[in-house]
């Protein structure tokens, strides 16, 4: 690794890599090393047109832009000299010539690396006299972005994005010098399944989406690490929220998982939490035949006394469990110790499977789905086939995924029990004789496994409003008031994380402290499909 002196400190950094990639790579670029940038971006092409990056380089006389010079044994940065700062101040003014004074009503503002930057290095007032230039304003360029074309300062990180990562190239500079603008061809929407990070890597209030614009300002968010549940990639998000509300996900950095991208319908899948179909009550079928709301525990001791009647007079072979791959690693490891607890032997996943690309998409629509498979339960097809033949007679269902595989809840209606635990509303209602509200994975404790075996943890972004717990917690209680051994009627998901490695191999020395926010691999995994990083 070659040694570079920045700022007088020695450091070593990779080699082959320009200054701004060095030292992002080793973690100091803009946490240490201020070198401002705006058309770089550490996961697209070098454009080097911003020039805002300018530092100074021992033996050059000029001055040379840290994202195209690529560092040398013994190169000597300075990145705070008085000259430096000039040929800053010097780009943002040219930068800020024509931009609107749109601060108050622009949806970027709080998160602007323009606002940031002329505050930082000390643009305060404009020279020019002459009027700004209108140009258009509130460009509708799909079904998902607006561009406002006067706050674009041409970085082109957005063209780079569509011809690099979507591969799409919906977006494209026209024309030349101060006539350069974004655009779209005629009749070409920007629209694709990654569209909406353009708004996240444009710098400026320019490009932003349809969904979030003019919902809340920024600073009133707080930003909760988490991970999206819309596949199993398992991509590494920011949920911003704010008065007990999910307003949106952002993509969180993470090289193994997603770089720092996510799909749209992964982003737009924020909604679910505080979707208006959540299911609120606990539900017992009444002596009419329908769901009528009770409290948790009679509907806990409805569940227990339904399971230890079925169990006494047509045995455990006659009960079986449908697991839920949107549940963590913690609640489905209280749902194996109840299968063992109960004698229960046909046991499985259902996930629902859909579209998949050969960038993040993945065809199991959950995000646990691997979890799920570490923890010995597999695919739920043949389960779904005794479901037909009717050999069961009573099932314990997590989630609704299970309607997917079966087509329509026929086979259920003839069930002796059927016991939900489920975070919406679903077709199961009509069949099911006691149904839980659970918590969303935005809403609590634990752990999932993404396809390529990376163990991550979620944290609670939310609280519902009504009551609701962890499948686990719902899965212990039930364990409890059926009196088996091992259940004392507490789910503590930190400690059901520490006896997971404890009990499965796969997850030795594993637990959600140590997975940290970045993940960690599974201690044996065989199933990664080609492609799949972790
Ligand atoms: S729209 Fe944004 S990302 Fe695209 S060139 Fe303009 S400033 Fe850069
Ligand atoms: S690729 Fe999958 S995990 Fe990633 S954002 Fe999209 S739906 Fe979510
Ligand atoms: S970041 Fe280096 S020229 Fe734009």
């Amino acid at each position: 690794m070659p040694k570079i002196t920045v700022n007088g400190k020695i450091v070593d950094v990779p080699k082959d890599r320009t200054v701004l990639q060095a030292l992002d790579d080793i973690g100091l670029l803009m946490n240490g090393v201020e070198i401002p940038h705006y058309c770089w971006h550490p996961k697209l092409s070098i454009d080097g047109s911003c020039r805002l990056c300018q530092v100074e380089v021992e033996g050059i006389p000029k001055l040379q832009v840290a994202c195209s010079i690529t560092v040398e044994e013994g190169m000597v940065l300075r990145t705070d000299t008085e000259r430096v700062q000039n040929a800053r101040r010097g780009v943002m003014e040219l930068l800020l010539v024509d931009h609107p004074l749109d601060c108050p009503i622009c949806d970027q503002a709080g998160e602007c690396k323009l606002q940031d930057y002329a505050f930082e290095y000390g643009v305060t007032s404009s020279r020019t006299r002459e009027p700004r230039r209108a140009k258009q304003k509130n460009v509708d360029l799909g079904p998902t972005i607006v561009f406002d074309q006067e706050r674009c300062i041409l970085c082109r990180r957005c063209t780079r994005f569509c011809d690099e990562i979507s591969e799409t190239g919906e977006l494209v500079v026209m024309n030349r010098g101060d006539e350069s603008r974004i655009e779209t061809f005629p009749g070409v929407p920007l629209d694709n399944p990654y569209s909406m990070n353009v708004a996240d890597i444009c710098p400026v209030g320019a490009l932003t989406t349809k969904d979030f614009r003019f919902k809340i300002r920024v600073w009133f968010l707080e930003d909760v690490p988490g991970i999206c549940t819309g596949c199993s990639n398992g991509c590494n998000i920011h949920l911003g929220v704010a008065n007990n509300k999910v307003y949106r996900y952002l993509p969180r950095r993470n090289d193994a998982v997603n770089d720092t991208w996510i799909c749209d319908a992964g982003r737009m899948s924020y909604r679910e939490i505080g979707a208006t179909d959540r299911l609120q009550h606990a539900l017992v079928r009444g002596s009419l035949g329908v769901p009528e709301a009770t409290s948790f525990d009679a509907a806990i001791d409805a569940s227990a006394a339904r399971l230890s009647r079925l169990r006494d007079s047509k045995g455990p072979a006659a009960i079986a469990v449908v697991a839920s791959a949107h549940a963590t690693n913690e609640d489905l490891s209280v749902l194996r110790r109840l299968l063992d607890g109960l004698g229960v032997a046909s046991a499985g996943v259902a996930v629902v499977r859909g579209e998949a690309d050969d960038r993040l998409i993945k065809a199991d629509k959950a995000a646990n789905a691997a979890g799920a498979k570490a923890l010995g339960f597999g695919d739920a097809g043949s389960l779904v086939e005794k479901l037909r033949k009717g050999e069961i007679r009573g099932l314990i269902s997590l989630g609704h995924d299970l309607v997917d595989a079966l087509g329509d809840v026929g086979p259920l209606e003839d069930l002796d029990t059927l016991i939900v635990l489920d975070t919406h509303h679903s077709a199961l209602q009509r069949v099911a004789h006691v149904m839980f509200p659970v918590r969303h994975l935005a809403e609590k404790v634990g752990t999932v496994v993404n396809v390529a075996g990376l163990v991550q943890r979620v944290r609670p972004a939310v609280e519902p409003a009504w009551e609701a717990h962890a499948e686990g917690e719902v899965i212990a209680r039930i364990g409890h008031a059926l009196g088996l051994a091992g259940f004392d009627g507490r789910f503590d998901p930190r400690e059901e994380s520490k006896r997971l490695g404890a009990d499965y191999p796969a997850f030795a020395g594993i637990d959600w402290n140590s997975v940290g926010e970045s993940g960690s691999p599974l201690a044996e995994f065989e199933n990664a499909p080609e492609g799949s990083r972790g």
